[in-house]
């Protein structure tokens, strides 16, 4: 089916308690693995993609790629863009067919975030796609972002007010309630009392960022508490790599390319339905698309 934006489908898994897989894509076999695994368990998916990434295949070819997929795919799929701070490249995603975008503010200060999320809002209104936008800072490191410990900030609960109450339509909002991009060095302390007091004011499905590490209670809390969108990226990518090594370590002689590419798939696509079954998205492909 065609490219779907995500708004829709966020606020069905939000209001039904489950969340979507939000994987960040690397090539077409990554995207492809993504999509085999919604496919598998006809899950709803959202494919996004790092600047980095964007900026080094450019974002037609990306559009192409994954737009060529998804027509294919029997479950609904949003190509969504994350983590940008520029929005000349935001405005190229949306020439080129993406069907939502983040800009992410989070680095301005408070006003000059809102002031900038809220033009932003105005060009993805007027194109009919969603927006992502995120307040606080989450911290580690997300393709060239950066966050160390001592700069990470959660959410300021009456920010987080102001920041929504003109922009009713925003697809996914980001506050950051205490998880950090990247693998965890001790457990995640993840701020439950503030995303509560959040989702009890704000009905917007909230991103959970962050998710390589997480504990499946972790998942299941912050989903129960509102979270829609779940992101993956830094084990996606870690997965990428690992598929070739693992086979090249196995089998040092093999000079046939295409087994190394079916195994980092394998690879990747287990892990992508090993994530939808926690987050409990599978079986919600029809359900989300009437959403
Ligand atoms: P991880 O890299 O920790 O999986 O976080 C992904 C994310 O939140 C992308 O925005």
């Amino acid at each position: 089916m065609p490219l779907l934006p995500m708004g829709p489908m966020l606020r069905h898994a939000r209001a039904n308690r489950y969340g979507i897989a939000a994987y960040n894509m690397i090539d077409f076999n990554s995207a492809r693995a993504i999509i085999d695994g919604a496919t598998a368990l006809d899950a709803p998916m959202i494919v996004q993609v790092s600047v980095k990434t964007v900026k080094h295949w450019g974002a037609k070819h990306v559009a192409t790629w994954v737009r060529m997929l998804a027509n294919d795919a029997p479950v609904p799929v949003a190509l969504h863009l994350d983590h940008c701070t520029d929005v000349d490249v935001i405005r190229r995603c949306i020439d080129a067919g993406w069907t939502s975008v983040m800009f992410d503010g989070s680095a301005l200060p408070f006003a000059e975030n809102l002031a900038t999320s809220q033009q932003v809002y105005a060009l993805t209104e007027a194109a009919g796609i969603g927006l992502e936008a995120e307040i606080g800072a989450i911290g580690g490191v997300e393709d060239d972002k950066v966050v160390n410990d001592d700069q990470s900030r959660l959410a300021n609960f009456d920010e987080c007010v102001a920041f929504v109450r003109d922009m009713p339509n925003l697809a996914v909002f980001a506050p950051a309630i205490g998880t950090a991009h990247g693998f965890y060095k001790g457990e995640a302390k993840i701020a439950y009392d503030l995303l509560d007091r959040i989702t009890q004011t704000i009905s917007i499905p909230i991103a959970l960022h962050g998710g390589t590490g997480l504990t499946e209670e972790q998942f299941h809390r912050c989903i129960a508490l509102g979270c829609g969108k779940v992101n993956i990226s830094t084990m996606h990518k870690s997965l990428f790599i690992d598929g070739f090594i693992n086979l090249r370590a196995e089998k040092p002689k093999m000079a046939e390319p295409l087994p190394f590419i079916d195994a980092q798939h394998a690879a990747m696509k287990a892990d992508v339905m090993q994530c939808i079954r926690i987050f409990g998205s599978d079986g919600r492909a029809q359900a989300a698309l009437a959403a």
